[in-house]
């Protein structure tokens, strides 16, 4: 039987266009959209960033970050099996430090029973498996609300580093995976990778907060840990000028030659320009922290109806991957994962 040749039910109207390429080919479909897709976010790309408060069963809603809570050690421990559960690969902690703890030094930082250490350790007990990330900086324990040691209104560099130093190694010693100092003190990275060493601890990486920017949008995140109001001046004498490129490169250089296993851009959204640059020029491991400050910003639009607060937070995390971001801090890792669950 010869083949029959049917004329389709609907002619396209003739193309008025002369075009040998149309684009839109590619995108007719779902399917020809899955298979010509360059880039996946992935539950595996997911940092998850908690903040930690002192007693028990408690959980404390931060004005400025809707959605987020500070918990307490069992709090933190539930979250985490929550995170286990939905594979998230590694979850960050940062303390709100009682009033009373706080000095002009930082004290509290050192102690090796301290909040974000006692938390550490509850976490490894129940779930030694997932990752556990500590910042290394003074300003959740600081009176004054900065990340080093103040004298004569300077921040003190290398005398900083030095107790920034006995920070990373009381971590370290309670079982945190990943030290990420996020002060921008020069020379950090080295004197940390040096100590860990000389301790035992080998294994213990380090992520480099190594191009972060003196930024407007960290405001949340002051509030959650308690050092806003405190804060006296700003920190553009450590953090980075907004306005920089070349020094973001110079910044990661140092802190690579220095020992860090894996880079930081931070904030997130306004400086994938940055991290695009960052991967390309050095091809390491490359994350990128979408602040406190760009989750308010979905957070409150979503909650007032103005944007599709699921579709904004998966693109604006589908874009540090387009950027060349091996992995994202983010405040939305939960929410994200559960959704990227229910599409696969
Ligand atoms: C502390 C630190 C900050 C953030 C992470 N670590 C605040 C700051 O440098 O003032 C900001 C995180 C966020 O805004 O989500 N050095």
């Amino acid at each position: 039987r010869p083949i029959e040749v049917r004329e389709p039910a609907l002619r396209p109207s003739a193309p008025s266009l002369d075009l040998t390429v149309r684009p839109r080919r590619n995108r007719k479909t779902e399917w020809a959209r899955r298979l010509v897709r360059e880039n996946v976010l992935t539950t595996d790309d997911l940092i998850w960033p908690m903040f930690v408060i002192d007693g028990d069963n408690k959980r404390a809603p931060i004005n400025s970050m809707p959605g987020v809570e500070r918990l307490s050690i069992d709090q933190v421990v539930r979250a985490a099996e929550r995170a286990a559960k939905l594979d998230i690969p590694c979850i960050a902690l940062f303390p709100y430090t009682e009033p009373s703890l706080r000095d002009e030094e930082g004290t509290e930082a050192t102690n090796a029973d301290n909040l974000v250490c006692r938390t550490v350790r509850a976490i490894k007990k129940e779930f030694p498996e997932l990752g556990v990330l500590c910042d290394v900086a003074l300003d959740p324990f600081t009176s004054h609300g900065h990340d080093g040691l103040i004298q004569d209104g300077r921040i003190l560099n290398d005398e900083t580093v030095a107790v920034l130093v006995k920070q990373s190694l009381v971590q370290a010693e309670a079982g945190c995976d990943v030290i990420a100092p996020s002060d921008m003190m020069d020379g950090r990275i080295g004197a940390i990778r040096e100590a860990l060493d000389a301790a035992g601890f080998l294994d213990v990486q380090i992520m480099a907060y190594a191009a972060k920017y003196a930024s407007a949008f960290y405001g949340p995140f002051r509030d959650a840990i308690g050092s806003a109001k405190a804060l006296t001046g700003d920190k553009r004498t450590y953090q980075m000028d907004p306005a920089n490129t070349d020094e973001a490169i110079r910044e990661v250089e140092l802190d690579l030659a220095e020992g860090a296993d894996m880079v930081m851009v931070k904030p997130g959204m306004p400086y994938l320009d940055i991290v695009r640059r960052v991967k390309e020029t050095f091809a390491v491991p490359t994350f990128a922290y979408q602040v406190s400050g760009e989750y308010a910003m979905i957070a409150a639009a979503a909650n007032n109806g103005w944007l599709d607060g699921d579709r904004a937070m998966l693109e604006s995390l589908l874009a540090f991957k387009r950027a060349g971001a091996d992995g994202v801090l983010t405040y939305f890792a939960p929410q994200a994962a559960e959704k990227l669950k229910k599409l696969t």
